[in-house]
């Protein structure tokens, strides 16, 4: 089964958030590029019709893809069907069995609510429509270690590893794959790349905007859970794993993995929560919410390689700009030689990566300036890695589920591991400190920071 091409995708949520914003264009995408010929069954319970799913289809495709033609954009409303009815009611799945008629593979994708994910794989299973199939969860997997653990028990009761897709759609974005491929296609990063060269590594994700109607969402999210717990930390393993022992993604999975377990459990001293000045405002969110949209983290690694490095996180809503940022600060030469090398708060030498808007990365080091005096001034190695037309995450990742490639989804022991480092401090913490929006959050995420070391505000474009 597990590379058997899937003859049939079923998403659940169809006329939610995600399926606006991510799926149909995904989908189109899909078609315009021959990967999706197969029934798409959208499921959901909103008393809607098939015409209902296919205007809502071509709304957000014409929103996201304002190039969209009309030949493909038919091709995909062809393939759709639609099944309304309670995800409680055994009715809903056998409407489901009948729209999936002959096929044997289907793929269910589950763009709902985690809350909905147990009710939901218990139907599929009660008409047997996990026999054979594959299933896609989406992020949070789970909301702290015990429920990923039992999310991970009621999966496994209907379907077997191999079978499940854990959608992080940070793992289909072209930059972060290039992170593995710059480490390792490299020789010259090895040598330095461990504690003995590295004072500290760090990852800013910023975007300038709220919580943008989320904030039901936020409530039981926080930025902890949202954004650091699985896309940074999929940044931070990528920087951090040893090289895969062989080719193939079970090796990348196995190195990343071990570096969640290497990770040691965070204590409340390691972690800032942020909140912007207005959040408390937003449509269901708790007048009194101490929901966090900004976090920073101070994380180590215990293992040989990065023992004693500092590796800081920040992840926040309503900052100053839109950006993900690595900033690896290698150490001081040994002896200050020149007058203006003693500067305590310059990192002569770095490695810049910038993920998003667009990609970059750039190696920081310090040249001489013309004159008689041995002073010089930083310059940057840059290297500009843009990809003007690449796929979208959700595109690449769907894609990849129906054909049966796990090698860009988490596991579940990665998903565990993970879980286990931030679980101490998901209830003990100290309290969210208000921020202004428009700000780089609370001023008490400096004191994260080890030595003289200080966050860096995303470079967003070049000299
Ligand atoms: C999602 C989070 O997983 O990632 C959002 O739920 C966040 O809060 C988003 O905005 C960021 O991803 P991207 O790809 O839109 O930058």
């Amino acid at each position: 089964m597990s590379t058997v091409k899937s003859d049939a995708l079923v998403f659940f949520g169809a006329s939610g958030d995600l399926a606006k914003k991510q799926i149909f264009p995904a989908l189109y995408g899909m078609v315009e590029n021959s990967e999706l010929d197969v029934p798409v069954i959208g499921v959901a319970f909103s008393q809607w019709t098939l015409s209902d799913l296919k205007k809502r289809a071509t709304e957000s495709i014409k929103a996201a893809r304002p190039d969209a033609d009309k030949a493909t954009l038919d091709r995909l409303l062809s393939l759709l069907q639609y099944v309304d009815g309670d995800y409680a009611a055994p009715a809903t799945f056998e409407a489901l069995k009948a729209a999936v008629g002959d096929a044997q593979h289907p793929t269910h994708y589950l763009a709902i609510p985690p809350s909905m994910f147990e009710t939901v794989i218990k139907g599929l299973k009660t008409v047997k429509l996990n026999k054979g199939a594959r299933v896609v969860v989406e992020k949070p997997f789970g909301r702290d270690l015990a429920s990923a653990q039992e999310l991970n028990r009621v999966i496994s009761r209907a379907f077997p590893e191999e079978a499940v897709f854990r959608i992080d759609h940070y793992l289909g974005k072209e930059e972060i794959m290039n992170l593995l491929y710059f480490r390792f296609a490299n020789a010259f990063l090895e040598p330095v790349w461990n504690r003995n060269y590295i004072e500290s590594v760090q990852i800013t994700a910023a975007e300038d905007f709220g919580v943008q109607g989320r904030g039901a969402f936020y409530e039981s999210a926080g930025a902890l859970r949202d954004v650091i717990e699985n896309h940074l930390f999929q940044i931070l393993a990528l920087l951090a794993m040893e090289a895969p022992a062989y080719r193939g993604y079970a090796a990348v999975q196995q190195a990343k993995t071990s570096v969640f377990k290497a990770m040691r459990p965070l204590t409340p001293d390691d972690l800032v929560r942020g909140q912007f000045e207005g959040y408390r405002d937003e449509a269901g969110v708790d007048p009194k919410s101490d929901v966090e949209t900004f976090a920073a983290v101070r994380v180590f690694i215990d293992s040989w390689r990065w023992a004693d490095v500092p590796f800081y996180l920040r992840a926040g809503k309503a900052m100053p700009v839109t950006a993900v940022e690595i900033f690896v600060s290698f150490k001081r030469p040994p002896q200050a030689l020149f007058e203006d090398a003693v500067s305590r708060h310059h990192h002569p030498n770095y490695l810049r990566v910038r993920l998003q808007p667009n990609s970059v990365i750039a190696l920081g080091a310090r040249v001489k300036v013309p004159g008689e005096e041995f002073v010089g001034d930083k310059r940057e190695l840059v290297v500009d890695t843009e990809h003007p037309d690449e796929r979208p995450p959700y595109e690449r990742l769907l894609t990849d589920a129906l054909d049966g490639d796990r090698a860009l989804y988490s596991t579940e022991d990665a998903v565990e591991a993970a879980w286990t480092v931030v679980e101490p401090v998901l209830t003990q913490h100290h309290r969210a400190i208000p921020y202004a929006a428009g700000t780089w959050g609370p001023e008490e995420a400096n004191d994260l920071l080890i030595g003289d070391d200080t966050w860096r505000v995303p470079v967003l474009k070049e000299d």
